[in-house]
């Protein structure tokens, strides 16, 4: 990897795979987002070719319980693909016992970071360790691709021989974590993409920044663009119509909704030079106008016009699955079967969707509570806690919720437990805000377990705990925004 200083990375990633090498068979245990099914996807890949066997099992927590069942099992050698780390306090315990060897290769916040006791162990891949940021340089599927590399023929000169095919698969997980959100992927990403490029697998270009390029009818790529609120476009499906009327593009062909990526490269300048024009009239801050353009990855063996070329919508299709109990369905879209799993993936799709619109209707609708620092709602049973914090994430900004305050999020889970999701911003991680840190300590104070990256984290804590927590979030924050 060319253009970031990742060597002390790749010592680790070479110990974890000599630790693989050595075992029969491997259970594999991964997350159930989309990075963390591409994280499974490429790390069981790399193991098959490697002929090492492999049991791959997703898991929506890596909890106590979960580690418990792992550890029941026979394998001795037990490899955790984007978590992990933050569980390295109970790993280490079960791993003491002698009840697995564990190999980890993830990039949340290590358990105990911060704190004089951080934890480490031996076969241990996350870019925080080396200085390198897990929230914006390299995702899970990032690590997962390191992993892949080593544990791949040296020699190969053959993308696959090398796992370098395989390097689609880590730019989709990058971008299903929102590690593009400034517009582009950077550090250890940038030199994964670059790798994807050479190996003939991505194409990368500037391009509208906007979700739904392949597959959305034109007036609907603009009018669900939450992220650019123009006003008279954004959420205003006569308004997205009259819009592209006006710029002499025909929206159908044949009868059919015309998409993105059927526009000419004309066609496709007249309109992005016309949406920056109406942003700049309506008076949309030009940090928002900038967002307008940003770098578009795709993998350039997909059709064109099907979900699966943009890293983007790829993304959206893999938690669409997972995170609705189906995580063997965007595995094997990943692995490559194009037939019933990915039929099956787009009616997953289309649930999901709905979901998610309703999701942003219920917190438009009910509103936030504001506190000093934070604003919070709870969403009861009426959001999925497994996709709540993606609400969050995309309610943040929108009407009624504040962009520049930290948004905390509630569903019910199982067991008398509730779900929490917390997102931030970069403008607050540039104040201070570290949303890992304040999960942990706030959930460990009612007795619950948090963790994850400073911009996104999470926690479970016991039912009924919920305003005892926002008022521990609420002065946490205060304190690191202080
Ligand atoms: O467990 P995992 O690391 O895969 O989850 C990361 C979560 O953090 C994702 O849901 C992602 O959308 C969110 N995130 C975010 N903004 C960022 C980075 C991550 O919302 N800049
Ligand atoms: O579930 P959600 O998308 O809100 O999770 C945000 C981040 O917090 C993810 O990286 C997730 O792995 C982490 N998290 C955690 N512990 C929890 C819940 C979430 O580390 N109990
Ligand atoms: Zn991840």
């Amino acid at each position: 990897m060319a253009s970031v200083p990742v060597p002390a990375l790749e010592a680790r990633a070479v110990a974890c795979a000599d630790r693989l090498r050595e075992a029969d068979a491997v259970l594999h245990a991964s997350h159930i987002d989309a990075d963390g099914l591409t994280s499974g996807a490429i790390a069981t890949t790399a193991l098959r070719r490697a002929d090492i066997s492999v049991e791959t099992v997703f898991e929506k927590q890596l909890d106590e319980a979960a580690i418990a069942r792992m550890a029941a099992t026979d394998f001795e050698v037990v490899l955790f693909t984007d978590f992990g780390s933050g569980q390295l306090d109970v790993i280490a315990e079960y791993e003491a016992e002698g009840a697995f060897t564990p190999v980890i290769a993830d990039h949340h916040q290590p358990a105990g970071a911060g704190t004089d006791d951080r934890l480490d162990t031996e076969y241990h891949l996350n870019p925080l360790l080396e200085g390198i940021d897990g929230a914006s340089e390299l995702s899970g599927a990032g690590a997962a691709y390191l992993l892949a590399r080593a544990l791949a023929e040296v020699d190969g000169h053959d993308p696959r021989a090398e796992n370098r095919d395989l390097a689609a698969l880590a730019v989709v997980g990058a971008v299903g974590d929102m590690q593009a959100s400034a517009g582009e992927l950077t550090g250890a990403n940038e030199a994964i993409v670059d790798e994807g490029v050479a190996a003939g697998v991505i194409e990368t270009g500037r391009d509208l920044a906007l979700y739904g390029k392949q597959t959305r009818p034109l007036p609907k790529l603009l009018e669900y663009a939450s992220e650019l609120q123009i006003p008279g476009i954004s959420n205003d499906e006569g308004g997205s119509i009259r819009f592209l009327d006006g710029l002499d593009v025909d929206l159908k062909r044949d009868g059919e909704w015309r998409t993105w990526v059927d526009l000419e490269p004309e066609e496709r300048k007249a309109v992005v030079s016309a949406l920056v024009r109406r942003a700049v009239d309506r008076g949309v801050p030009a940090s928002r106008i900038d967002g307008i353009v940003g770098t578009a990855y795709e993998l350039a063996e997909e059709l064109a016009g099907t979900e699966l070329r943009d890293a983007s919508e790829f993304s959206t299709l893999l938690n669409a699955t997972a995170r609705y109990e189906r995580p063997d369905v965007g595995l094997a879209v990943c692995l490559g079967n194009r037939d019933g799993a990915l039929t099956r993936a787009r009616r997953l799709l289309a649930n999901h969707r709905r979901n998610l619109s309703e999701g942003l209707n219920l917190v438009s609708r009910e509103g936030v509570t504001s506190e000093t620092h934070v604003q919070w709602f709870d969403a009861g049973d009426r959001i999925r806690e497994t996709i709540v914090g993606i609400v969050a994430g995309m309610a943040m900004g929108t009407d009624g919720v504040d962009a520049n305050k930290p948004i905390i999020a509630f569903a019910d889970a199982d067991e008398a437990e509730t779900k929490v999701s917390a997102r931030g911003s970069q403008a607050l991680i540039r104040q201070g805000l570290d949303l890992s840190a304040a999960m942990t300590e706030a959930a460990k104070a009612v007795d619950g377990e948090g963790g994850g990256h400073d911009i996104a984290a999470g926690a479970t804590i016991p039912e009924g705990m919920e305003a005892a927590f926002v008022e521990n979030v609420d002065r946490i924050v205060g304190e690191q925004l202080g």
